[in-house]
């Protein structure tokens, strides 16, 4: 089941017929970490009918050191016609694919005969190859794929899906093909998709996972379980920053863990701020021993946008990511500033506060009755002008005086 994406099946649709026709063609699927690459293959793969040769072969993350290994997945149902070929490129591709005795390797033999191997199947039947995760592709694999797609002719065509990874974008080798950029789905889409993950969703609930996944298909399907039973049937409130799913994480763990030190910081104390003024970001980073300029280093990995005065999250969720995967000891740094002390994150509230409670011991229930918004749902009851200073004393001073606790049993005074 696919949602949307009518106008990208349109124009895979295009390179279909163009093969078909013995065109030729090739297109490369860009598109960020769980935006729909693999399903829109898959869903295409599926319109294709049985006059076409389909060729599949997928970069894995853990392979990417095995000589070969995509290319021997993508050329299996067409090893027969080895034979066609001219006996050196023969000999080259077959050992390559370990197919022929080892022989010592000579890249363009390989890379000639992948071609010839292509445009013999595809005398018999158009041949389409569709290649995945092409960031992940082994090296020789890569060249050869990359080599062939590049004089794809005849009755050969390819797609090739590749992660937008920026940096690695740039001298990832496909940018000279022809490039279908694969976008977040809308808002109305974005519903479906939820719809199917939960069919029983609660539409107010629905919409705040809409705005928050921002169109990433993944982002939608995976942030439902991230969620209690109460928060996905709307008797609970969400609580801010919404931290995406396992798989949307992983792949935003890898970028913020490309960072160094300091970078990581700046982006945390960003993350912890639900503001976007860079101005209040470079304060809060001065205040943090870190630096906005390092923000660059997350701008560099599509982590976040910096606009004039304004910072944006490359995806929402990527807040959520950077402040859940910080270590607590780091998480302090993302104090906002104090004028901004009204926006603070209930998360970081309570990853703040907790502790400190916990350390002035026999006083934690009475501060309990003395700052409300400590029990419970942080994001919903934070008064933040009224709590906001306390708990910066709290936080940064953690002592209050005994002596202080007045008639009602409320501290009258927190001790700075
Ligand atoms: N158009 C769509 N309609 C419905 N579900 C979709 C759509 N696109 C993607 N999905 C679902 O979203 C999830 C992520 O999609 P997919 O795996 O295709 O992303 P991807 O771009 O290949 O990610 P990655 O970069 O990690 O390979 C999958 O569960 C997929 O089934
Ligand atoms: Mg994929």
């Amino acid at each position: 089941m696919i949602v949307g994406r009518a106008e990208e099946l349109a124009q895979l649709e295009r390179l279909l017929g163009e093969v078909r026709a013995g065109r030729g063609g090739v297109l490369a699927l860009h598109g960020e970490a769980g935006i729909g690459k693999t399903a829109l293959l898959r869903a295409f793969g599926e319109r294709c009918g049985s006059g076409v040769t389909l060729l599949r072969a997928g970069g894995v993350e853990a392979e990417a050191e095995l000589a070969f290994s995509a290319l021997s997945d993508l050329l299996a149902p067409v090893t027969a016609e080895l034979a066609a070929l001219p006996i050196p490129q023969a000999a080259a591709l077959g050992a390559a694919l370990a197919i022929t005795p080892p022989q010592p390797g000579d890249r363009l033999a390989v890379c000639v005969a992948t071609l010839g191997l292509l445009r013999a199947a595809g005398r018999k039947r158009p041949v389409l190859a569709l290649v995945d995760d092409a960031q992940w592709l082994d090296a020789p694999s890569r060249e050869c794929v990359l080599y062939a797609a590049r004089r794809a002719a005849g009755a050969v065509g390819f797609v090739i899906a590749a992660r937008d990874e920026r940096e690695a974008a740039a001298d990832s080798g496909y940018e000279d093909l022809p490039a279908l950029r694969l976008g977040p789905l809308g808002y109305e889409h974005s519903l479906e998709v939820l719809r199917h993950a939960v069919p029983d969703h609660v539409s107010r609930v629905a919409h705040t996972l809409a705005q928050a996944a921002a169109g990433n298909p993944l982002a939608l399907v995976e942030l439902p379980a991230t969620l209690s039973h109460e928060q996905r049937s709307g008797v609970a409130e969400l609580d801010p920053p919404l931290v995406p799913g396992r798989r949307l994480r992983l792949a935003f763990d890898h970028r913020i863990g490309e960072l160094s030190h300091r970078g990581r910081r700046a982006l945390l104390v960003a993350a912890a701020y639900e503001g976007d003024d860079l101005v209040t970001i470079a304060a809060a980073c001065a205040g943090a021993s870190t630096s906005v300029n390092l923000l660059a280093q997350a701008e560099a990995r599509g982590l976040a946008r910096l606009s004039g005065e304004r910072l944006a999250f490359g995806h929402p969720l990527i807040r959520g990511a950077v402040y859940q995967g910080a270590p607590a000891a780091e998480r302090r740094f993302g104090a906002p500033p104090v004028s901004d002390r009204p926006r603070l994150h209930s998360a970081w509230l309570h990853d703040q506060v907790e502790p400190t409670l916990s350390r002035v011991g026999d006083l934690k229930p009475l501060l309990r009755i003395w700052f409300p918004l400590f029990d419970g749902d942080l994001g919903k009851r934070v008064s933040a002008s009224r709590y906001p200073v306390c708990t910066e004393n709290l936080i940064w001073h953690a002592e209050v005086k005994p002596d202080s606790i007045g008639d009602e049993g409320r501290p009258e005074q927190v001790v700075l």
